[in-house]
């Protein structure tokens, strides 16, 4: 075989529904000499990082670590943690991650309640209030904080507060949330609270950051049969917590190195100016697709800034605009994803949570579609 020649990534403006482009610092903070998993030195900057995400999620109590993996593993592993083969789990469904909790739910032999709403619209919240009435017995309840298939914000603090005196726990999905809109793991009594890193956190992809509550800490510690092993929490906390640590599995040097540096910005950044910037940059490419005539899928009351999905318009194709942008502007932006009308998806996060790249991602769009 003839050796290819080593790989030249080209720039990109990644304005899609992640990844998105990584600040300079993220970028170099990779390169470091890589340490072994108990090196003293690297120990400390689980500690940090692990301070750094308890502060992100605002949460004081349970336990915030990030695993080595995506976010659909973290999906996975909160759930295999919470549930047994039989539990009864409520999920709110209005786009394709929704689905896709329900698809792991069935795979796990729980059983599903689903409730769902037309793609742009949130789950409304009576309606999973009634589904857990007629459901009292449902080990948890899940929905999509940022649903990054329809743009749509599901709001939380409700469910939250109506399910703290329950059996039932609270899982949120908050991939697309964490960092660029409010996420309130504790205050909003969420019981299992994942991300990722290469959305509005601004790192890379390849580390899951998740919040537990100590309900969902005895939850897990009560099971009848054991947990997966890579994704049991408790052994993850032997490593990321306790002292001196526990070997469980090689967590990856350049992906700490990456998620410590990007956490260090948010909180220099301040998590309150960095929703602001978010809001911002969402408003201003909202407001310029609306000048252009573009309609945007979600309902106006219920849209996040970070992710704005907008409709083809007719007559237009698709998939040959985003090619357009792409070749020609070295742009990405989203397609929809499968069940979706022809959508294009745009991401406005982390370090492109400006008004600057919204305006470039419209003017672009705007020279496409001309
Ligand atoms: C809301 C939501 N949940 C889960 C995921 C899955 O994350 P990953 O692609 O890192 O597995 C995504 C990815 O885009 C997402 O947007």
């Amino acid at each position: 075989v003839s050796v290819p020649a080593s790989v030249r990534p080209p720039e990109r403006l990644l304005c899609g529904p992640g990844p998105a482009n990584v600040d300079p610092r993220v970028q170099e903070a990779m390169g470091r000499p890589i340490l072994g998993y108990l090196d003293p030195d690297f120990v400390r900057m689980l500690d940090e990082a692990a301070e750094m995400l308890q502060a992100v999620f605002r949460r004081g109590d349970g336990l915030a670590l990030p695993l080595s993996s995506t976010g659909t593993a973290a999906m996975e592993a909160g759930l295999a943690a919470l549930l047994e083969p039989g539990d009864t789990i409520i999920v709110g469904v209005a786009g394709y991650f929704g689905a896709r909790l329900c698809e792991i739910a069935r795979r796990l032999g729980a059983a599903l309640v689903e409730v769902s709403a037309p793609l742009g619209k949130a789950v409304p919240v009576e309606a999973l209030l009634d589904a857990h009435r007629a459901h009292p017995d449902a080990r948890a309840l899940a929905v999509v904080h940022a649903e990054t298939s329809t743009g749509v914000r599901q709001p939380i603090e409700e469910l939250g507060a109506a399910l703290q005196e329950t059996e039932t726990l609270l899982v949120v999905d908050c991939v697309t949330s964490l960092g660029g809109i409010e996420v309130e793991a504790e205050a909003w009594g969420i019981d299992y609270c994942y991300s990722c890193t290469q959305k509005c956190l601004g790192g890379v992809t390849g580390m899951a950051p998740v919040a537990l509550s100590p309900r969902a800490l005895e939850r897990m510690r009560g099971r009848r049969s054991p947990a997966p092993f890579a994704f049991d929490f408790e052994l993850l906390r032997r490593y990321w917590v306790e002292r001196p640590p526990v070997y469980h599995h090689t967590v990856p040097a350049p992906s700490v190195y990456a998620l410590h540096e990007a956490l260090r910005l948010v909180l220099e950044e301040g998590l309150e100016a960095r929703w602001r910037r978010h809001a911002k940059a969402g408003a201003a490419l909202q407001a310029g697709l609306e000048r252009l005539g573009l309609e945007i899928l979600a309902d106006e009351g219920a849209r996040l800034p970070q992710l704005t999905a907008v409709k083809v318009p007719e007559g237009a194709d698709g998939q040959a605009v985003r090619a357009r942008l792409l070749a020609e502007h070295g742009i990405e932006v989203g397609g929809g994803l499968a069940g979706a009308p022809p959508l294009w998806r745009i991401g406005l996060m982390g370090a492109n949570a400006s008004e600057e790249v919204a305006s470039r991602v419209l003017g672009a769009l705007e020279g496409c579609l001309g």
